[in-house]
Parts: structure tokens; sequence; C-alpha cells
């Protein structure tokens, strides 16, 4: 019988305990400030407003005046923000900016990337910003269309186009003082093959028949990014110059590659 009993005390000190021991859990969760629990929490979609304009595949001329608005069916609560996403086909999505407003003027984002398709959405977020707990649209965020350019290729953007020019005529000199060969220096100006490198100029055929995975622009970025990956008949890899993609900036080799497509496109 006494056995009985401190097996029935023991039981009930291990229950005691067990309980005292979520009580702590409890009382440190209370302690805890609504943020810190946020931020430990990742994406938090307060809801999915709906994208009013501009309207589905509506196509801009250029990238000037593009204003994305949308609806939400109440106002945002003190830490709610709405995040505004834009992305190109086959791209990830990427957050343009959080805002509050339910508009979002968005040409000087657009100023340095390509023409083409583009699609976007806006998801209404709570928590801190720049946390990147928040690295998703919510499901039920509807996902829109808008085209700028024409429909028919090339679309390109003239100033990523301008800006490119420098880089392909003249390389760059880095901060410290690294000069990095210009695309002109191989590919030259009469807009012939020729031993050091294969021609540019008018050949946006030929380059988009290079691969069938690819787009134009695809192409050509990829052959910045690793030259040797896809070396044409005639040529052997090494040829090219290999560190445009470590030295150049993201917005550099953008630019370069939109004035390298204008050079096939003449
Ligand atoms: C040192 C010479 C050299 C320089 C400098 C150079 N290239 Fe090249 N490029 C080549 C050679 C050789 C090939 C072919 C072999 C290969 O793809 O690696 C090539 C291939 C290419 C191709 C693919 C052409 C095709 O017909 O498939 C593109 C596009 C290209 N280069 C763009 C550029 C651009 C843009 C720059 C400047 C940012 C540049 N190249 C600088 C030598 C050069």
């Amino acid at each position: 019988m006494t056995r009985y009993i401190a097996l029935f005390l023991t039981c009930f000190l291990l229950l005691t305990a067990c309980g005292a021991d979520e009580t702590d859990t409890d009382l440190t969760n209370a302690e805890s400030t609504p943020e810190s629990a946020l931020a430990a929490e990742d994406a938090i979609f307060a809801d999915a407003p709906q994208p009013v304009i501009p309207t589905d595949d509506t196509v801009f001329d250029d990238h000037r005046d593009i204003t994305l608005k949308w609806e939400w069916h109440r106002p945002l609560n003190d830490d709610e923000y709405f995040d505004v996403r834009i992305w190109q086909p086959g791209e990830r999505d990427q957050t343009v900016s959080f805002v509050t407003e339910k508009e979002l003027y968005v040409s000087d984002w657009l100023q340095t990337k390509p023409w083409g398709i583009y699609l976007w959405s806006v998801t209404a977020v709570t928590g801190e910003i720049g946390t990147d707990g928040k690295d998703a649209i919510s499901p039920n965020s509807p996902i829109r269309r808008f085209i700028i350019g024409e429909i028919d290729s090339p679309r390109l953007n003239p100033v990523l186009v301008e800006n490119g020019e420098a880089i392909y005529n003249n390389g760059i000199t880095t901060a410290d003082g690294n000069i990095i060969p210009s695309c002109l220096s191989c590919h030259t100006a009469d807009g012939l093959d020729n031993a050091l490198a294969p021609a540019i100029i008018g050949q946006w055929d030929r380059l988009e028949a290079r691969n069938e995975l690819l787009s134009v622009r695809e192409y050509v970025h990829a052959s910045l990014l690793d030259p040797n990956e896809f070396v044409p008949e005639g040529y052997g890899p090494w040829l090219m110059y290999q560190e445009y993609a470590t030295i150049l900036t993201d917005e550099q080799l953008r630019a370069v590659v939109e004035y390298t497509l204008s050079l096939a496109a003449q």
C-alpha cells in the first residue's frame, strides 16, 4: 500500500513539475514584446489587396509615367504595409517598395530595367520592414501583367542602351586602376566575324538561334556571365574576357547587354 502511495505521490509531483514548466513558458511568451514575436514568426500576411491600375495586359509606350494602384477593404493598421512586387516572367519576384498608400509610382525603378513583360502583385504584410520574413507573395494576392514597349521584339530600353554604350566601346577602369577591355576591342565595329570574336552587329537572328531555350537577351547575358558555357563554332573557350560578371555591377551588366542587343538589332 505504501508503495502505491509513493507511486501516486511521484506521479503527482511529476505532473506538477510539468505544469510548472508550461507556466514558465507561458510567462516567457507573455513577457516578450509583439515585435519580437513577429520577427520570429516570418511572413504574416494581413491579406491580399486587389490590383486596379494598370488593367491586365496594358501596353505602355515606355517606362515613363507608370503608377500602380490597388484597393483594399480596410485601412492599414499602424504596423501594416503594402509590399509591392514587380518581376519579369521566369525571374524571382522582388519588392520594389513597402508603402502605406494604395499606389506606387514605379517609373524610376523601371528606368534601368529592360522593356518587356512585367508581372506585379501587392500583399498587405504586418511587422518590421526590412526583415526577410515577408519573403513571399500571399497565395491570395492576384498577379497582374503589363507590357513596356511594343509587343514585337526587339524591345530595348533606351536608357539602358545609352548607359551601356560607353562600356561596350571603351571598357572601364576600376577604382583600383584595372583596365577592363572594351567589347569593341574584339567584337569590331566592321560587323564581321574575325579571329578575335564573332560579329555582333546585325546578328540578332544568329544570336537568337544559338540556344533554343534562351531569348536573345538571356543568351547575351549568359555569354557575359559565363563565356565558356556557349562557345560558337569556330572559336575556343577562354578567348573572351572572363571577368565582366565579377567586375561590372548588375546594372552595368544589364546596360551593356542592352547596348549589345541594339547592335545586334541593326
Ligand atoms: C578578348 C576578346 C573579347 C572581348 C573583350 C569580349 N568578347 Fe565577347 N566573345 C569573344 C569570343 C572569342 C567569343 C566566342 C567564344 C565564346 O563565346 O567564349 C565571344 C562571344 C560573345 C558573345 C556570343 C556571340 C555568339 O555569336 O554566340 C557575345 C554576345 C559577346 N561575346 C558579347 C561580348 C560583350 C558584350 C563584351 C563586352 C562586355 C565582350 N563580348 C567582350 C571575345 C571577346
